[in-house]
C-alpha cells in the first residue's frame, strides 16, 4: 500500500479516492447538464429562468463549484506517476487534461455572464445569491450566450478525444490505464 491507495495487477498506481470521486462525479453532472441544456426551452429575450432552465443554472453553478474544488484538490494531491508511453503522448494527455479543466471553469462563467445580462438572479444551489457577472442588457454578456453554446460543443469534442484515448489504452495498448481512475474494487 502507498499513498495512491492501491497497486493494480500491472503494478500501476491509481488516483486517490477523492480524485476518482471528483472525476466520475463531474462526468455524471455533465450528463445531467447537457440533458437539461438540450431539453430546456429556447432562451429568448423575455424568457424567465424557470423549470428546466432553472435546473440548468442550478447544475451549471454546481459544476463550477465542484470543478474549482477538484482543481484545488488536484493542485495539492499529485497524480500517480505516468504510465510508460512516448513523451508526446504524455504531453498530449497532460495538455488535454489542462484544457478540460480550463473549459470546465470558463464555460459555466460564460453561461452565468449571459444569465446576468438577461437580468436573471443566479443562485448557487438555488438559494445562495451570486453577484452579476455582466450588467443587465450588456451586449458582450448577450454575445457570450452563443459562445457558451459553441464552447459546450467544443467540450464534447475534447471529451470524445479523451474517452477515445482511454479506450485506446484499454483495448489496443492493453496497459490497463483505465483502472487508475476506476473505483478500487475494479
Ligand atoms: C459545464 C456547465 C454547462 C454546460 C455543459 C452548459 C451547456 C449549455 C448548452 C449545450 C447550451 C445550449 C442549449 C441549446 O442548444 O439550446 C446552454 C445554454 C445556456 N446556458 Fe449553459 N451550460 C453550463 C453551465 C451554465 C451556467 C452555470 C449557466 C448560468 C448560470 C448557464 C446558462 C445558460 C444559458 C442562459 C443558456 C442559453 C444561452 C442562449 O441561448 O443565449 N449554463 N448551456
Ligand atoms: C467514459 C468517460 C471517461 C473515461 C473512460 C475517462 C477515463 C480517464 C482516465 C483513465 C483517466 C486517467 C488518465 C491517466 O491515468 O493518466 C482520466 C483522467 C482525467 N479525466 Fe477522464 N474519463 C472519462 C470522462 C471524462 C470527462 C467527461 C471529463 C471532464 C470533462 C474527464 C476529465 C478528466 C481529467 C481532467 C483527467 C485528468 C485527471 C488529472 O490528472 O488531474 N474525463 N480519465
Amino acid at each position: 500500500m502507498n499513498k495512491y491507495s492501491f497497486d493494480n495487477s500491472l503494478g500501476q498506481e491509481s488516483y486517490d479516492p477523492i480524485s476518482r470521486l471528483f472525476h466520475w462525479g463531474v462526468v455524471v453532472l455533465l450528463v445531467v447538464e447537457f440533458s437539461l441544456a438540450w431539453t430546456m426551452p429556447d432562451v429568448h429575450k423575455d424568457t424567465r429562468p424557470e423549470g428546466l432552465i432553472h435546473w440548468h443554472l442550478f447544475f451549471g453553478t454546481l459544476i463550477l463549484a465542484t470543478v474549482i474544488l477538484r482543481i484545488l484538490w488536484r493542485l495539492t494531491h499529485a497524480a500517480p506517476p505516468e504510465v510508460s508511453m512516448p513523451r508526446w503522448q504524455v504531453l498530449a494527455a497532460q495538455g488535454t487534461h489542462k484544457l478540460l479543466y480550463l473549459i470546465l471553469v470558463i464555460l459555466p462563467l460564460m453561461g452565468w455572464a449571459n444569465a446576468s445580462s438577461r437580468g436573471w438572479a443566479v443562485k448557487f444551489l438555488g438559494v445562495v445569491g451570486l453577484p452579476a457577472l455582466s450588467p443587465k442588457g450588456s451586449s458582450w454578456g448577450h454575445e457570450l450566450g452563443d459562445i457558451h453554446q459553441a464552447v459546450a460543443i467544443g467540450l464534447l469534442v475534447i471529451i470524445g478525444m479523451h474517452v477515445a484515448a482511454a479506450f485506446y489504452h484499454q483495448k489496443i495498448l492493453k496497459d490497463n490505464l483505465l483502472r487508475r481512475m476506476l473505483p478500487s474494487r475494479f
